[in-house]
């Protein structure tokens, strides 16, 4: 199967498994606040990750190019939804363009499309420094998200089966280019082991990709008959690993995974994420509706956050951070298991 054909297997397999919503969200409850003293025209949504200053802390994360015209279209859509909702927004991983030149047109378009966004060029922890300087020149991008996807890898017959060495890649990568390097999981979640050990060789931020939305091991079982059913329940719920990843992180956290509502992303970034990545939801409204309903869904989104910051009488992303919220059920058991004390969490305030 050629390179090609399976980004495009990737994302009809992505589209028809869908997003599970096993992000452990429901386990997280707002306190309600009777009494928020601010109005709707108060509340402000941009936030700073590092140096990257965003009106939105929605962004569009890592899906696609490499794929030839189908996947050139759905960047360039991609793009100009970013561009006209000011939203960052990340390529899919460039691998294939640095390996053949002839698909560097699939990622380009994004930068011709959104001329002064913020974009994020996209490559796996195999790459080395050169490869990651060439993905950030192709885009004029300004990060470059690495990415980590060892169940996808080992689910799939054809995929890697050494991954040593990678924070040494890593640390090569932080050193050899010029801009904000974040790493991220594509789907399986970051422990705080993972995120302590990423927060000291320099990243700039960490995009925990949690469990919960887009499963690559069940999207690679269905691409082979060789199956390993054992991932695919594999991971850890995106609302745990926000907790555990900005327990033990040192430079800022980015939730992803499952996002499909504006409740799970404030609860996302009030649990500690300082921007929401949406990937495989905002694909299939593209996909499946058209590049109109996305600007729609994108419209409601940023103004059903503003809603909820207004109840919580949080005008800021770092005020809706000091919002006092309720841990319950198994998300409860887990991060007391862990050593995360979730009163952390309930006997905080903004004010
Ligand atoms: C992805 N994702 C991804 N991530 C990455 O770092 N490089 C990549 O090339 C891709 N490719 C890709 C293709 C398709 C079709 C999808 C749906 C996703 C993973 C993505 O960025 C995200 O981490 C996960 O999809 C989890 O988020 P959602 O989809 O649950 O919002």
């Amino acid at each position: 199967m050629s390179r090609a054909e399976r980004k495009w297997d990737h994302i009809r397999f992505a589209l028809e498994t869908g997003q599970k919503r096993a992000t452990a969200f429901d386990d997280i409850q707002f306190i309600h606040q009777s009494l928020p003293n601010i109005n709707v025209s108060d509340v402000r949504l941009h936030q700073k990750i590092g140096e990257l200053s965003l009106s939105s802390p929605i962004f569009i994360n890592a899906m696609t190019g490499g794929g030839g015209e189908k996947t050139y279209t759905l960047n360039k859509q991609l793009a100009q939804v970013a561009s006209a909702a000011g939203l960052a927004m990340a390529v899919g991983s460039q691998m294939s363009a640095l390996k053949d030149k002839s698909e560097r047109y699939t990622y380009e378009v994004v930068r011709k499309e959104n001329p002064s966004g913020i974009l994020i060029a996209n490559l796996g922890s195999e790459a080395s420094p050169e490869h990651a300087r060439i993905a950030v020149e192709m885009i004029g991008a300004n990060a470059l998200q690495v990415h980590l996807n060892v169940i996808q890898e080992l689910t799939m017959p054809e995929g890697d089966r050494e991954f040593s060495n990678a924070l040494n890649r890593i640390e090569a990568i932080v050193k050899g280019v010029s801009v904000p390097v974040i790493v991220k999981e594509v789907g399986f979640g970051m422990s705080k082991e993972t995120a302590e050990i990423l927060s000291s060789v320099g990243v700039s931020a960490i995009d925990i990709g949690g469990f919960g939305g887009t499963n690559f091991a069940e999207i690679e079982n269905k691409r082979s008959d060789k199956s390993n059913f054992f991932f695919n329940q594999w991971g850890i719920p995106t609302a745990i690993s926000i907790c555990e990843a900005s327990y033990a992180s040192s430079v800022p956290i980015i939730g992803s995974g499952g996002f499909t509502t504006s409740i799970d992303m404030a609860k996302g970034l009030a649990l500690g994420a300082s921007a929401a990545g949406f990937a495989g939801y905002f694909l299939k409204i593209l996909i499946d509706e058209g590049i109109d309903s996305l600007h729609a869904e994108i419209s409601s989104l940023h103004h059903e956050l503003k809603m909820i910051m207004t109840a919580l009488g949080a005008i800021s992303i770092q005020d809706l951070q000091k919002a006092p919220l309720m841990v319950s059920g198994q998300t409860h058991h887990w991060l007391t298991q862990r050593g995360i004390d979730t009163k952390v969490y309930s006997q905080r305030s903004i004010k």
